[in-house]
């Protein structure tokens, strides 16, 4: 029998480091997947990388026979560095993310003070995406849909019935991501949940992120249904105006996530380091008073 390529096969893998899903996503052994969100380990005490996580992500891949078609990244992550290039490196693939990452980039080139030739035309990744854009993973069917709000360059992925939101939906009893970074907005966020729960309401949901409360196990996947029903930010009946006064006071209430600074001086390079120094040392800026 034909594998079904509306309904692709999602496995998810989960880092307790940073509460973040990496996810395969294929139809059936031997075929093309992609891999959306992969984890590069960082021990922000040594300053020190590691793969344990991404070469957790190479096993499945070899040990279903997998041809990488994509590397996709939802957005400049700050909550974990990306494994993007040791992956495409060790496994092929094209290094994919939103078009309006050229954004993040410009705000961030200010922020770090960035080398004169850091690039603010995305050219560090092998393709933008822009909205409605789609592409293919073999014989899946993939769709970019633009969800802006926790960051302005986040995009989602729909391959098949699977969407893979990113930052902008959580577990219905986690809610939804802040809108606090730079250049994040909440009344945006609203409208691309909206956008993204006016989906058929069978449509399966895969989190970026699992926050588990109340000690119930980590769970990352989801539908429209249930969310709509559930969300405790933005179930139905919530309206733009609670919604932005709910999750702007809940933001001036968080910490910057342990890894933001850096998350992004690396994730706006495509998961690259920043170039050595004259003695071959690689070194990432800490901005004091800044953020
Ligand atoms: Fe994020």
């Amino acid at each position: 029998m034909k594998p079904d390529t509306t309904a692709p096969h999602v496995h998810g893998l989960f880092d307790p480091a940073t509460w973040t899903v990496t996810y395969v996503v294929h139809h059936g052994p031997g075929t093309a997947c992609a891999i959306i969100d992969p984890v590069l380990d960082y021990d922000p005490k040594a300053g020190r990388t590691s793969h344990t996580s991404a070469e957790k992500v190479i096993d499945y891949v070899q040990s279903n026979h997998l041809k990488v078609a994509w590397i996709l990244e939802t957005h400049a992550h700050a909550d974990h560095l990306s494994a993007a290039p040791y992956l495409k490196a060790r496994l092929g693939g094209r290094l994919a993310i939103g078009s309006h990452i050229t954004d993040v980039q410009k705000v961030f080139k200010g922020i770090f003070n960035l080398e004169p030739g850091f690039k603010l035309d995305g050219s560090q990744f092998d393709h933008l995406f822009k909205d409605g854009e789609t592409f293919a993973v073999g014989e899946l069917e993939g769709e970019v849909l633009y969800v802006p709000g926790h960051t302005p360059a986040c995009v989602a992925y729909r391959i098949g019935d699977a969407v893979f939101v990113g930052d902008t939906l959580f577990m219905p009893d986690v809610g939804t991501a802040r809108c606090d970074f730079p250049g994040g907005d909440a009344k945006t966020l609203y409208a691309s949940t909206r956008k993204l729960l006016s989906l058929p309401p069978q449509t399966r949901l895969f989190m970026c992120h699992d926050y588990p409360p109340n000690h119930r196990a980590v769970r990352f996947e989801t539908t429209v249904a249930e969310q709509r029903a559930h969300n405790i930010h933005v179930h139905d009946g919530v309206s733009e105006a609670a919604f932005v006064a709910m999750r702007t006071q809940r933001d001036a209430t968080l910490e910057m996530p342990v890894l933001i600074l850096p998350s992004v001086q690396i994730n706006i390079r495509a998961g690259q380091l920043p170039p050595a120094e004259d003695n071959g040392t690689t070194y990432l800026k800490i901005p004091i008073n800044v953020l």
